[in-house]
C-alpha cells in the first residue's frame, strides 16, 4: 500500500478550487450552530424525553410547532434544505439511485452553489460533523463534500452501525473508530471544532449531524449509548387517535397504506421497543446540545449565537397501521421538532407560524447579512428571521395571505419505500406505488392536507377538525369546491420555483383574465370562483415511476413549468444514466459503546483506537442489490487514495461503480 498523506492533502487542497472569499473580520455578525437529528418525530412526543433541549433551546428561545419536511426522508430532504430547493427542482428525490443520493448530487453539479458557497460570501466559516448526504460512502469518500471550511463526514455502509463508526475527514482516507458509538464521536468532533470556531474572529456555520435516531437497518430499531439504555423503562409509543386504527378508516386510505393489515400485538410490543430505544437514543442529542450550549457559554459567545435543533424528516410508530418509518405526507412524518434560540429570539414561547426546510437557507444568509442581490435566484422559500423575532407578531400572517406567510406547503414523494419493523418483508416493504403530490394548508381558519397517489387515489383531510388525518373526504360531493382548489394549488406547487413556491395563489386568474387576484383560500372559496378552479385539469400521474420524469406527470401548470424551462433545470445538469457507488460492509462489533466513561470523550480517547481502513476493508464486496454487484476487489483503492491527478466526480464513479441504465 503506497496510500500517501501527504499527497493526498495537497490533492485536497488543489482541488478546492472553489473561489473562497476573503473572509472578513466582522465579529458581531451571529454565528449559527445548527444540530440536526436523524427521523425524529414532533407528534409522538420524542422531545418530551429531552430535558436538556427543554432548559436550553424551548426555555431559552422559540418552539416552532407547525414546522415541516418537503419530502419526508433523508437524502433528498438534507438536499433540498441544503439548497434551498423544492425536491422536484433538485430531483434528489430518495436515497438511493435513479432518485437520488450523494453520487447524483455531485453529478448533477447541485454541490457547486448551496449553503457552504454563499455563507463564505457573508464572510462566515462553515464546518459540517456528522451524516452528511445517503450515498456518501468508502467509495466515494474522496470527493470531498465542497463549500465547507472544514466536513467529518460519517460514510456509508457503515453510517447506519451504531458502533462501527467510519468517518473521513474533509474527503481523507476513511477512518475507524473502534470502540465507540458514532453519537460520541460525532459529539466529541464538533465541539472540537466549535471551540477553534469560538476562538477564531469569523462568524462561522456549524452544523452536527448525528445518525441517531435513526434506525440500525439490520435490528430495525435504533442503537442509543450504552450509558443509556436502562432509562425509559415501561414506556411505549403513544396509542395517538390514529394509532392502528379500525378497517373503517384504513379502508379510505390510498397508496400502500391501504392494504396494511391491523398490527398484531407481537407487531405492537416490537414497535413499543423501538420507540423506547428512541427516548434513549435522543439523550446523545441532548448530551450534544448540553455541551453546546456550555461551551458557548464558557466563551461568552451564547448571546450572540442562534442555536437551532431540528430534524430532516418526522417518524411514525403506528399511525395508519404503520409499524415504524417516514416517508409518508401525515402530520406524523413531516412536523418537525423546530426550536431557536439566539439573538433577537424571545425567550420561552411557543409559535403556530408556518414553517418548511426550505426557508432555512434564506433565514441563514439574513442573519448573516448577505446582501439579497448576492443571494441565488433560485430559492424556493423565504426568510423566517422576522418570524423568529417576532413570533407573536402581526407579522405571523397565518392564512393571511399576506406574502408574508406560508400558508400553504408543498410535500412529495418518488420512489421505493420501506417500512423500518422485522415484519417490514411479511407485509409487503419495500414498496413500490409510493409516489405521491400532496399539498398542506395551515391557516387559522381553514387547514387542509390534500394527496394524489401515482396510483390515482387521492385523499383529503380537513385538518383542523381532524389533525389525526382519518376521515378521507375525497370524492365527497360537499368537498368537491375544497377540493377544486386545493386540486388546482397542487398543480401550481408540484413544479413550483421561486415565488411560485412562496405564492402559489399569484399564478391564478381567477377573473376572467383580469389582473385581480385571490390571495387566500378564503377568497378562493367564493361561489364565482367555482367554474373557474373547477376547470383546472386533475393532478395526474401516467403511473408509478420511482424518479420524476416530465411525461409522467402531466399536466403542469403553468405549462412552462413542465418543460426543461422549469424543474430546476437552468441550475443543474442531466443526470440519465448517473453512475453511483456502493461500498461493503468488512468490519463489525457487536459490542455497545458509549458506557458512562465515555460521556466527555476527548479526542485523543477518540482516536485512540482509530486506524484508517484497509486496502481489503475498502474493497469489500457490497451487498448484491437490484442485479448490481459491488465493487472494489480491483486494486481501485490504491487509485482513489494514492492518486496525484483530480480526479472528477463522474470518472471516479466509472471506474468502478454500478451505472445505471435500467431506468430508461
Ligand atoms: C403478527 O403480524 C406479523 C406481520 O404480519 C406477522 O409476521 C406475525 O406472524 C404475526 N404474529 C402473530 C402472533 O400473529
Ligand atoms: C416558560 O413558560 C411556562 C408557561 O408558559 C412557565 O411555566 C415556565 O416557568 C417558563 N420557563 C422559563 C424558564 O421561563
Ligand atoms: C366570467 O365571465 C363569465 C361569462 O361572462 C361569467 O359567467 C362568470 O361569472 C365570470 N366569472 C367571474 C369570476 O366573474
Ligand atoms: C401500482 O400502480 C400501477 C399503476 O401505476 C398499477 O397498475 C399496479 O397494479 C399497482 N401495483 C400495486 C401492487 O398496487
Ligand atoms: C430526474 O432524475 C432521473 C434519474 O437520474 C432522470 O432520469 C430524470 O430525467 C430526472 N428528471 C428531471 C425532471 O430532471
Ligand atoms: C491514516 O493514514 C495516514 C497516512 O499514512 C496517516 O497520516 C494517518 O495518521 C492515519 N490515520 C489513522 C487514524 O491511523
Amino acid at each position: 500500500m503506497r496510500f500517501s498523506h501527504q499527497s493526498l492533502s495537497g490533492l485536497v487542497l488543489a482541488c478546492a478550487a472553489v473561489s473562497v472569499a476573503a473572509a472578513r473580520d466582522d465579529a458581531t455578525k451571529p454565528s449559527i450552530v445548527l444540530i440536526m437529528s436523524d427521523d425524529q418525530d414532533r407528534r409522538l412526543g420524542s422531545t418530551d424525553f429531552q430535558s436538556v433541549l427543554h432548559r436550553e433551546i424551548f426555555s431559552q428561545g422559540v418552539e416552532f410547532v407547525n414546522h415541516f419536511a418537503t419530502t419526508a426522508q433523508c437524502c433528498p430532504s438534507r438536499a433540498s434544505f441544503l439548497r434551498g430547493q423544492s425536491a422536484h427542482n433538485t430531483n434528489v428525490t430518495n436515497v438511493h439511485a435513479p432518485g437520488g443520493n450523494y453520487d447524483k448530487w455531485v453529478q448533477a453539479g447541485l454541490d457547486e452553489e448551496y449553503l457552504p458557497h454563499w455563507l463564505k460570501k457573508a464572510g462566515y466559516k462553515a464546518e459540517y460533523v456528522g451524516k452528511f448526504l445517503n450515498g456518501y460512502n468508502i467509495i466515494n469518500a474522496n470527493i470531498t463534500p465542497k463549500g465547507w471550511d472544514h466536513v467529518d463526514a460519517l460514510l456509508d455502509p457503515y453510517t447506519t452501525y451504531y458502533n462501527v463508526p467510519v468517518m473521513s475527514q474533509n474527503g481523507e482516507r476513511p477512518v475507524y473508530y473502534q470502540g465507540f458509538h458514532s453519537t460520541d464521536v460525532v459529539r466529541t468532533k464538533a465541539l472540537e471544532r466549535l471551540q477553534s470556531l469560538v476562538k477564531g474572529s469569523e462568524p462561522y456555520y456549524l452544523q452536527i449531524a448525528p445518525y441517531a435516531p435513526h434506525v440500525q437497518n439490520d435490528v430495525h430499531h435504533t442503537i442509543p449509548l450504552a450509558r443509556h439504555m436502562d432509562l425509559f423503562p415501561g414506556i411505549s409509543a403513544p396509542r395517538t387517535p390514529n394509532y392502528n386504527p379500525d378497517d373503517e378508516h384504513q379502508a379510505s386510505k390510498g397508496g400502500w397504506p391501504g392494504t396494511l393489515p391491523r398490527m398484531n400485538e407481537t407487531t405492537q410490543q416490537t414497535a413499543d421497543k423501538a420507540f423506547r430505544y428512541r427516548a434513549q437514543a435522543l439523550q446523545g442529542l441532548d448530551e450534544i446540545i448540553e455541551d453546546v450550549i456550555a461551551m458557548l457559554d464558557a466563551n461568552g459567545k451564547l448571546d450572540n449565537t442562534y442555536v437551532i435543533y431540528t430534524s430532516d424528516n418526522g417518524y411514525h410508530i403506528g399511525q395508519h397501521r404503520l409499524p415504524g418509518g417516514k416517508a409518508l405526507f401525515y402530520g406524523e412524518d413531516t412536523n418537525l421538532p423546530f426550536a431557536v434560540r439566539g439573538p433577537g429570539v424571545p425567550k420561552n414561547m411557543t409559535s403556530q407560524i408556518p414553517g418548511v426546510h426550505l426557508d432555512l437557507v434564506p433565514t441563514f444568509l439574513d442573519i448573516a447579512g448577505l446582501p439579497e442581490a448576492d443571494w441565488p435566484s433560485f430559492l424556493d422559500g423565504r426568510s423566517l428571521l422576522p418570524q423568529w423575532k417576532d413570533p407573536a407578531g402581526s407579522s405571523s400572517g397565518v392564512g393571511a395571505g399576506d406574502g408574508n406567510s406560508k400558508e400553504t406547503l408543498n410535500v412529495e414523494f418518488w420512489g421505493s419505500c420501506t417500512i423500518e419493523a422485522p415484519e417490514g418483508r411479511e407485509l409487503g416493504a419495500p414498496f413500490k406505488n409510493t409516489t405521491y403530490k400532496t399539498l398542506r394548508m395551515l391557516g387559522d381558519r381553514q387547514s387542509w392536507l390534500f394527496a394524489v397517489w401515482c396510483t390515482g387515489q387521492m385523499e383529503l383531510y380537513d385538518t383542523a377538525a381532524d389533525p389525526y388525518e382519518l376521515v378521507n373526504l375525497a370524492g365527497k360531493p360537499e368537498h368537491e369546491a375544497v377540493l377544486s382548489r386545493l386540486n388546482a394549488l397542487l398543480l401550481v406547487t408540484k413544479s413550483c420555483a421561486e415565488n411560485t413556491c412562496r405564492d402559489p395563489w399569484a399564478v391564478f386568474t381567477p377573473n376572467n383574465g383580469t389582473d385581480e387576484k385571490v390571495a387566500t383560500m378564503k377568497e378562493a372559496m367564493d361561489t364565482k370562483y367555482d367554474a373557474y378552479f373547477a376547470s383546472f385539469p386533475r393532478v395526474h400521474f401516467a403511473s408509478c415511476m420511482q424518479y420524476q420524469d416530465i411525461a409522467n406527470e402531466q399536466p403542469f401548470y403553468p405549462a412552462s413549468a413542465g418543460t426543461e424551462k422549469g424543474l430546476g433545470f437552468a441550475n443543474r445538469r442531466p443526470t440519465d444514466n448517473f453512475a453511483f457507488t456502493t461500498g461493503g460492509v468488512a468490519i463489525t462489533d457487536d459490542n455497545f459503546h458509549g458506557t458512562p466513561e465515555q460521556r466527555h470523550a476527548t479526542l485523543e480517547q477518540v482516536y485512540a483506537g482509530a486506524r484508517n481502513l484497509t486496502d481489503e476493508e475498502l474493497a469489500a464486496p457490497a451487498e448484491p442489490k437490484k442485479g448490481g454487484k459491488g465493487n472494489g476487489g480491483d486494486g481501485a483503492a490504491e487509485k482513489r487514495w494514492g492518486s496525484r491527478s483530480c480526479p472528477s466526480g463522474l470518472d471516479l464513479a466509472m471506474i468502478n461503480t454500478q451505472i445505471f441504465l435500467a431506468h430508461r
